[in-house]
């Protein structure tokens, strides 16, 4: 496994893997990995000859700059868990190699961006845009893997995709659960002892509003999860939503007829937790 920091290194290196035929998978991680990490590049390995990590805490999808100063940083511990999974290049670059100058560019993701998390964190998909789409021009990879816990993620970088026409094949993955149901995180490091106690409620009031369909219209069991979840002292949800899987519109009635998925934003204190079901 090799650890590249300049992006003409990495793009040569992949160029010449590209020429012999491999196949290329990439995941982009903003470090502090865990085995929600673990599972993409296992993922990627199965699926292509190689398998390329970012890691890369990218400052334009911070809204909140608290947020982005303590945010995880843990490099030497992410390396050492990549070269146990059959990485074959992590590429770790400085905010000056990715931003030599500043990122102007302004995406416009129509309806999947606007809605949710587009609402509560502006600018923050046009920032995973830049970074994505940089990523995207370096290692040039057929396929390129993302974690399902960032549901809205996918739908902006599908966007981004069709619309840059970008011939890479977005691979959604599960979500990876914490033995008590808690979303794996990074984040999930920085909650108090009291907070990480109590966050698993989340998924618990998710998977019981699963169960309510027969019983509730679609506004009754968004205000029964609110309502649950902040039951609960040590959480405050900020909103929840249940969408369609691909356009993320609102659901009105549960005999629609598409994919539904129930999309949560909760705080354990100060730390912002996302978490999703399918219904
Ligand atoms: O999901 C993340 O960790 C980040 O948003 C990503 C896709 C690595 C871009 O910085």
């Amino acid at each position: 496994m090799k650890v590249i920091t300049k992006k003409s290194e990495l793009s040569s290196a992949i160029e010449a893997l590209k020429k012999e035929g491999k196949t290329v998978g990439l995941v982009p991680t903003m470090g502090a990995l865990h085995d929600g990490h673990v599972s993409l590049v296992k993922a990627c390995h199965q699926n292509n000859d190689i398998t390329v990590v970012s890691v890369f805490v990218n400052p334009t999808q911070f809204n909140d700059k608290e947020d982005l100063k303590r945010y995880p940083r843990t490099l030497d511990k992410d390396v050492a868990l990549l070269e146990k999974n059959k990485c074959d290049y992590v590429f770790a670059p400085s905010v000056e190699e990715m931003y030599p100058e500043k990122d102007t560019r302004v995406f416009d993701f129509g309806h999947v961006g606007e809605v949710m998390e587009g609402v509560r964190r502006p600018g923050h998909f046009n920032g995973v845009g830049q970074i994505v789409s940089k990523l995207f021009d370096v290692v040039k990879p057929h396929r390129a893997y993302f974690g399902m816990k960032d549901f809205q993620q996918i739908a902006v970088i599908k966007n981004m995709v069709r619309q840059l026409r970008y011939d890479i094949e977005i691979v959604p993955c599960p979500i990876v659960r914490e033995a008590d149901g808690l979303a794996m995180s990074s984040r999930n490091t920085l909650l108090s002892p009291e907070h990480r106690a109590n966050a698993p409620h989340i998924h618990k009031v998710l998977e019981q509003a699963t169960r309510l369909t027969d019983k509730m219209s679609v506004e009754e069991v968004k205000k029964w999860v609110v309502e649950e979840i902040n039951k609960n002292p040590y959480l405050e949800t900020e909103y929840f939503e249940i969408v369609d899987d691909t356009e993320l519109q609102s659901i009105r009635d549960w005999s629609e007829d598409n994919v539904k998925v129930g999309c949560v934003a909760v705080y354990a204190g100060p730390i912002r937790l996302i978490d999703n079901i399918i219904f």
